[in-house]
């Protein structure tokens, strides 16, 4: 197959790419080949498949249902979650994941990080996510975190639950000490979480101080175990607001062990100002990490939705374009090559947490997975809010749109 006039990650000349057998075969300025299945793209822009390095399937779909979080906090979510915890079932789950899949399908996205939570018994949710992980690997690379929701050393059997979601088959462990009862348990639950994620050579990704207690210092425990565990780039810190509400002596110093540590960091910006900021009056806080100071000391960040229509946000439609578009807003990155480089923030930078760079991109050789966005570049894609027109996966298309049709009648 020939792709004719692509306009490759904001590039102004367009080349041609031609795919063989499902992977990249050549990039450039390209000849059709008799019989070649052709596609003129008139220079619009092509990049790699977006990356949704946070969110939580198994909740998605559920707001007001049975309850409706009326303060907006986190915690009043955690109450209604476990309320509608009691009728879960591996059909219910089963139903509402593939429908976000498919919303996400949509929208470009090819990879995914679920969090999944390991405080319940039975550990349903993780066992239905492992099935439909294997089910869907055609369309979407679902990556899943053993997540903690109701705290490790707070929940009964916590850490049991913790090991049998990880021999179970969870891609990383996850872990959540500003929930935990005490600081000494919440140090506690993070150098179980990654000493578990060493032993098990499994990646970790912590909800990471996400609340807006200045003294939430999970995050310096869990680049230092990452240092010392040796797990550096494979260890992931969400969410981390309490950062937002540090101060900058403090920051400057933890700057320094952030850059040794390698880990990465998930922001989620349209949750966390939704949910943050709820117990101050004015000034309210924008309730969002340093995106900008930590990706100018060259740490790694990317930006996920974190919730669909859950008791944490009700809203969301698995569009990551609304992220950037929000995220770019709040944390201040409006120049003209920070809007260029968005992209990067729900694609590269995401594949770099997920520790998929090997098969990630549009390089010579590697797999055929792109999409094609209704713009010439990313700041129209994201000004106008273009639409995926394509998105193929290994050479093979998996979704389209068309662009809904505009009459201005004067
Ligand atoms: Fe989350």
């Amino acid at each position: 197959m020939l792709i004719k006039n692509a306009l490759i990650e904001n590039c102004e000349t367009p080349k041609d790419i031609r795919i063989e057998d499902g992977v990249f075969k050549e990039i450039g300025e390209l000849k059709e080949r008799p019989d070649e299945e052709v596609l003129d793209l008139k220079d619009r822009l092509v990049l790699p498949p977006f990356v949704e390095s946070h969110v939580h399937l198994d909740t998605c779909l559920t707001a007001g249902d049975p309850v409706w979080n009326m303060s907006g906090t986190l915690f009043e979510g955690i109450e209604c979650w476990s309320k509608r915890k009691e009728k879960l079932s591996r059909e219910d789950i089963r139903e509402r994941v593939n429908k976000v899949v498919r919303m996400y399908a949509a929208n470009g996205v090819q990879f995914i990080r679920t969090h999944v939570d390991t405080t319940d018994p039975s550990l349903m949710a993780m066992k239905a996510m492992i099935e439909l992980r294997e089910e869907l690997k055609d369309f979407m690379e679902i990556q899943i975190v053993a997540f903690p929701q109701e705290g490790i050393l707070s929940y009964p059997n916590g850490k049991q639950l913790m090991i049998d979601a990880v021999k179970m088959g969870a891609d990383a462990v996850g872990a959540i000490p500003h929930f935990e009862f005490t600081r000494e348990y919440s140090v506690e639950s993070l150098n179980f979480a990654l000493k578990l994620a060493a032993d098990e050579n499994k990646l970790v990704d912590v909800h990471c101080d996400e609340i807006d207690d200045e003294a939430s210092r999970g995050l310096e425990t869990v680049a230092t175990r990452a240092l010392e565990f040796g797990l550096y780039d494979k260890v992931t810190a969400s969410h981390t607001t309490a950062m937002h509400s540090y101060n900058n002596a403090y920051v400057l110093r933890l700057m320094r062990l952030l850059k040794m540590s390698r880990i990465n960091f998930v922001a989620n910006p349209l949750v966390n100002t939704h949910l943050q900021g709820r117990i101050d009056t004015y000034p309210k806080r924008r309730g969002i990490t340093r995106v900008k100071e930590l990706l100018d000391e060259g740490i790694n960040v990317s930006f996920g939705h974190d919730d669909i229509f859950d008791p944490w946000y009700p809203m969301g439609n698995g569009s990551l374009r609304d992220v950037v578009f929000l995220g770019l807003h709040v944390s201040q990155m409006m120049g003209y090559e920070q809007i260029m480089d968005s992209y990067k923030l729900i694609s590269h930078n995401g594949a770099k947490t997920l520790h998929v760079s090997d098969r990630y991109g549009i390089e010579i050789n590697k797999p055929a997975s792109f999409i094609v966005l209704d713009a010439k570049n990313y700041y129209e894609a994201l000004v106008k809010d273009a639409k995926v027109l394509y998105s193929y996966r290994n050479g093979r298309k998996i979704a389209e749109n068309t662009p809904a049709a505009e009459k201005v009648l004067f």
